[in-house]
C-alpha cells in the first residue's frame, strides 16, 4: 500500500477522533425552545413533542432551575395564548400581561445569567393564523405587518429581551426593527437573530400543535421560502445581512444542511444559528421508538452535522438531554 492511501492512523484512537472535527458541541452553542402558556400553573405534556411542555408562569422557575445548575444559558421564548381574544393584529403579542412579556421578567428575575431569545411572530395572536396582517382579499398586506412586527419586536427588548427573532418572513422586517431598536434606544442592547432562510417545510407540524398557531385558511408558502430555493434562500441571507441582522439562522435544520453551509459563506462574520425543528425532533425521537438507532447517537450525529456544515448556535428541543450528555 501506498503511504498516501493511509488515513485510519489519523483516527484510530477516539481522542484522536474528536480532533477531526473543527469545532464540537458546547453548552453555550445550545438555546433551548420553550412554550409558555396564559394558564398561570400549567404544565401540560405535549403529545407529539416528546418530553416538552407547555408551562405556566408559576411554573418556570423550577422547570428551569436545574436545568440552568447544569449549564442552560438560553433559550427562546414562545406564546401560547389559550385564553386571549385573538385579533386581526395579533393584539396580544405584545399584552404587557401576556405570557411572553411576563416570562421575561421572571426569568430576568430568577435567572439573572440567562440569555433571553424572543420569537417574535404574529401567528399565534391573530384569529386568522398568518404571521402578517392581511388585505381583504387574504394577502399579506406587508407594509403595515412590518411595522406591526417591528413594534412586538421592541416591546419584547423593551421588556427585557436579549434578543428578538423575527420568524414571520416578511419583506423588510429586519430593516424595521432593527429602526425601531435603535429609535427606542436598545440597537446596542438587544440582538437581532433573523429567521433569514425559513423554508415552508411540512416539519412545523408538532410546533403548530403546541402553539395553536396553524393557519385557519390557506397556507405560508407565500412568505416562507420553496424547499428547493437555494438562490432565493441565498438572496435572502445576504438581504437580512444587508439590513442589519446581528444573527443569521437557517430552519428547519438536517434537510437544509447545504443552505447552512451556503449561510456560512455569505456571512461569514456572523453567528450562524440553525433551528432543529419539532419535526426533525419528533422523527429523531420517532425512528428511536422503532430501532433504527439509537436516540442519544442519532442526536449528537444529527447536531454534529450541522455544526460540520457551519453553524455556531443550534435551536434544538434536545437542549436538556445534551446539556446530561455532555457532562458524561
Ligand atoms: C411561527 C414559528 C413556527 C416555528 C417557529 N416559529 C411555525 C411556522 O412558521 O409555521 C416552527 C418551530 C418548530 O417547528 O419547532 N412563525
Ligand atoms: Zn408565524
Amino acid at each position: 500500500m501506498d503511504i498516501s492511501s493511509i488515513l485510519q492512523g489519523g483516527y484510530h484512537h477516539p481522542l484522536a477522533r474528536t480532533w477531526q472535527s473543527k469545532r464540537q458541541l458546547t453548552k453555550s452553542m445550545l438555546m433551548y425552545p420553550i412554550f409558555i402558556t396564559d394558564e398561570p400553573d400549567a404544565s401540560v405534556e405535549i403529545a407529539s413533542l416528546p418530553g416538552q411542555r407547555r408551562w405556566g408562569i408559576n411554573k418556570l422557575e423550577g422547570f428551569l432551575a436545574p436545568l440552568v445548575k447544569q449549564g442552560l444559558q438560553s433559550v427562546i421564548l414562545f406564546g401560547v395564548p389559550l385564553k386571549c381574544e385573538k385579533d386581526m393584529r395579533g393584539t396580544p403579542a405584545d399584552d404587557p400581561a401576556g405570557p411572553v412579556i411576563l416570562a421575561i421578567k421572571k426569568i430576568r428575575e430568577h435567572f439573572p445569567t440567562v440569555y433571553i431569545a424572543c420569537d417574535v411572530c404574529l401567528c399565534e395572536y391573530t384569529d386568522h393564523g398568518h404571521c402578517g396582517l392581511l388585505n381583504t382579499d387574504g394577502s399579506i398586506d406587508n407594509s403595515p405587518s412590518v411595522d406591526r412586527i417591528a413594534q412586538v419586536a421592541v416591546n419584547y427588548a423593551k421588556a427585557g429581551a436579549h434578543c428578538v427573532a423575527p420568524s414571520d418572513m416578511m419583506d423588510g422586517r429586519i430593516k424595521g426593527i432593527k429602526r425601531g431598536l435603535i429609535d427606542a434606544k436598545l440597537g446596542n442592547k438587544c440582538t437581532l437573530m433573523s429567521y433569514s432562510a425559513k423554508f415552508a417545510s411540512c416539519m412545523y407540524g408538532p410546533f403548530r400543535d403546541a402553539a395553536g398557531s396553524a393557519p385557519s385558511f390557506g397556507d405560508r408558502k407565500c412568505y416562507q421560502l420553496p424547499p428547493a430555493a437555494k438562490g432565493l434562500a441565498r438572496r435572502a441571507i445576504q438581504r437580512d445581512t444587508a439590513e442589519g441582522a446581528d444573527i443569521i439562522m437557517v430552519k428547519p435544520a438536517l434537510p437544509y444542511l447545504d443552505v447552512i453551509s451556503d449561510a456560512a459563506e455569505l456571512a461569514p462574520d456572523h453567528p450562524l444559528a440553525c433551528y432543529q425543528v419539532s419535526g426533525e425532533f419528533a422523527m429523531i425521537h420517532a425512528g428511536a421508538a422503532a430501532g433504527v438507532y439509537d436516540l442519544r447517537t442519532m442526536a449528537f450525529e444529527s447536531v454534529d452535522s450541522m455544526i460540520r456544515a457551519g453553524a455556531t448556535l443550534i435551536l434544538t428541543y434536545f437542549t436538556p438531554e445534551f446539556l446530561t450528555w455532555l457532562d458524561d
